[in-house]
């Protein structure tokens, strides 16, 4: 239990904190953004990695099993292309169990040091076992050797830390070996957006949003439309 000077020193810290820039923050032009969204995030990706951000490529991903109710975790970036963007995780797990009832997510990066954001949501498909396993095969012996421990496990209960510490004695041991190992489970999933959406602070918080709507009937495919902060 906290008390109530406990709870006053708390709500004093998060008062006292700011989300730490580097220096003055871009300027944002939506009228010379381009037609599509994906050469954008690109770019703002680029930037994000040339400024020191740190894992600019780690995004939060939101899914929604068929209850609707939404839960949330930190994932990697492995591409954005024309197909969509792409990550991997394991297909038994909550979020590949979410996605396997209700194929639809939320992607979200924060570049604190340029102030920005982006939002993308759209219908999530499976790539193949073929197309999983060479995503796989192309990551770190680490990453490798979390696929196969976490293979069919990931998100289940622990019942004994001693479990876990053999699975990745075990798994470091055949990442090492064999590095072309098959994590059964790993996924490769290719989120198709239908929305992305641009967000630039501002310093003096006239921040600006740039919504990416998909609308093939227009120029590039996509609508864009500025929204109120
Ligand atoms: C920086 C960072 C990167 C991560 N990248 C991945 C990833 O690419 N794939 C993955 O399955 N889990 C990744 N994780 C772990 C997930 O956040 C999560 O704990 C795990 O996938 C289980 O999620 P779930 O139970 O909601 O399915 C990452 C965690 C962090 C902190």
């Amino acid at each position: 239990m906290s008390d109530a000077h406990d709870d006053e020193a708390f709500r004093e810290l998060l008062r006292g904190l700011r989300v730490p820039h580097a220096g003055e923050l871009p300027v944002f032009d939506p009228a010379q953004a381009p037609d599509a969204p994906l050469p954008l995030f690109r770019r703002w990706l680029r930037e994000a990695a040339e400024g020191g951000e740190p894992g600019p490529h780690t995004m939060m991903l939101a899914t929604a099993g068929a209850d609707g109710r939404p839960s949330l975790r930190t994932v990697m970036l492995h591409d954005a292309d024309a197909h969509g963007w792409h990550f991997g995780t394991h297909r038994t797990s909550r979020k590949g169990r979410e996605l396997a009832e209700h194929p639809y997510a939320s992607l979200g990066f924060h570049w604190m040091r340029s102030g920005r954001q982006v939002r993308i949501g759209g219908r999530v498909t499976e790539a193949g076992p073929e197309e999983s396993a060479a995503d796989l095969r192309g990551r770190s012996p680490a990453a490798l050797a979390a696929a196969l421990a976490g293979a069919g496990r990931q998100s289940a209960v622990l019942s004994a830390y001693e479990d876990l510490e053999r699975a990745f004695e075990d798994a470091y041991e055949r990442a090492e070996r064999d590095r072309d190992a098959s994590a059964p489970t790993w996924t490769l999933y290719v989120l198709e957006p239908d929305e992305v959406e641009f967000y630039q602070e501002e310093a003096r918080r006239r921040h600006v949003r740039l919504r990416y709507r998909r609308a093939p009937e227009e120029r590039g495919g996509w609508r864009r439309e500025l929204l109120w902060p």
